[in-house]
């Protein structure tokens, strides 16, 4: 890595990877240069997709993606997301807003962090408001329920979704 080069990571479950989360990774390509789209491994949330399931469905959605100059890595991670960050060498932590609802919790995280690894900026980048309602839990209970979730999640997300839960 050359050392003027900026490394964000961005973290979450992506459980699955929603038009929100796009949003964010496509905003954050302009301002670092490597971004990290890293999906932990938290087999304690029961998620609905396995860690190397999320990795590879971002991938795919991420090989029709212009990021620009900017390049994009999948990877999964577990433990502290400090140590994670220190570990690829990055300077910052993005997460996405959309609602006052977000902002405490996301407040006691930033703070937590801060206090653990002081030279780690977290930078909010706030959801666009077309998607500010869309969580990843809210799209699987509308889908478990026979909703409509076309143009909430990438089409290829849709499809796995589909093949996931029996046709
Ligand atoms: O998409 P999510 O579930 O809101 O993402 C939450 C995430 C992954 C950012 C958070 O749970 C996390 O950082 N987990 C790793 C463990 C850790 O470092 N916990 C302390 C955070 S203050």
């Amino acid at each position: 890595m050359k050392p003027d080069m900026k490394r964000a990571i961005f973290p979450g479950s992506f459980d699955p990877l929603t038009m929100g989360h796009l949003d964010i990774i496509e905003r954050s390509t302009s301002l670092f240069d490597e971004l990290v789209i890293a999906v932990l491994n938290n087999p304690d949330k029961n998620p609905m997709f396995s860690p190397e399931e999320r990795c590879e469905m971002i991938e795919e959605v991420l090989a029709d993606f212009n990021s620009g100059d900017c390049r994009l890595v999948v990877e999964s991670f577990s433990g502290l997301l400090v140590n994670y960050v220190k570990s690829k060498n990055a300077t910052s932590i993005i997460r996405g807003i959309r609602a006052v609802s977000d902002y405490e919790y996301e407040r006691r995280m930033a703070l937590m962090n801060k206090r653990l690894a002081p030279e780690i900026e977290t930078v909010f980048l706030m959801a666009s408001e077309e998607y500010s309602y869309v969580s990843s839990r809210l799209l699987k209970q509308v889908f478990l329920l026979d909703g409509r979730v076309d143009g909430l999640v990438p089409k290829l997300i849709v499809d796995r979704l589909r093949s996931k839960n029996g046709g």
